[in-house]
């Protein structure tokens, strides 16, 4: 696999649309063991003077595990394909299934050095540059906290620079 390297400024995918209803996998390697996600919750934006991603992570996923090992994690975007494979990916841990990248479909491999899946439209490589705990005393109104989280899991936010973007180059 053959990839573009592009400037994210270039990129003109709409986000929404893109995290929100195409969803993405949020993938990272520990001990040379690769891990993902589905998520459909996130954000893209300017902070520090960078270009940045935000991905919200409950304490309970195994793919955070992931993401707290590595300095980098990747974002995988398929363009609303793959959506089976991503239901799969966001239903059942890595913890209880360790071959469900397999079961999905999809194909690990590396863009630069940096884990994703051969069946990718967009890959995002992000640097992690700042993590929090979603509090129950910082919501400024109970609606949120009782609809998202009876089990008291809050996400946690991952702040990245994303420092390199890819796609599939076009034969
Ligand atoms: C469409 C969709 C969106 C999801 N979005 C998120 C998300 O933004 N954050 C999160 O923590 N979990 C999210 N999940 C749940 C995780 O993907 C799911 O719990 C997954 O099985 C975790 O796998 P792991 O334990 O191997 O990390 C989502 C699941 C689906 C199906």
């Amino acid at each position: 696999m053959n990839w573009s390297k592009k400037s994210v400024k270039e990129l003109n995918n709409n986000v929404f649309q893109a995290i929100g209803d195409e969803w993405m996998l949020i993938t990272a390697e520990k001990d040379g063991i690769v891990n993902t996600m589905t998520a459909s919750w996130g954000a893209m934006g300017i902070m520090w003077g960078k270009t940045v991603a935000t991905a919200y992570i409950r304490p309970q996923r195994y793919t955070k595990e992931f993401v707290d090992a590595a300095d980098t994690f990747t974002l995988t975007f398929f363009g609303g394909e793959e959506k089976k494979a991503m239901g799969l990916l966001g239903s059942v841990s890595g913890r209880e299934m360790p071959d469900k990248i397999e079961k999905s479909g999809l194909h690990v491999t590396k863009v630069d050095g940096q884990v994703t899946f051969e069946e990718a439209l967009l890959v995002l490589v992000c640097k992690k540059l700042y993590v929090q705990e979603m509090k129950p005393e910082c919501f400024l109104g109970q609606e949120e906290i009782d609809r998202w989280y009876p089990e008291k899991d809050f996400h946690f936010m991952y702040m990245a620079e994303i420092i390199d973007a890819y796609t599939p180059e076009k034969e």
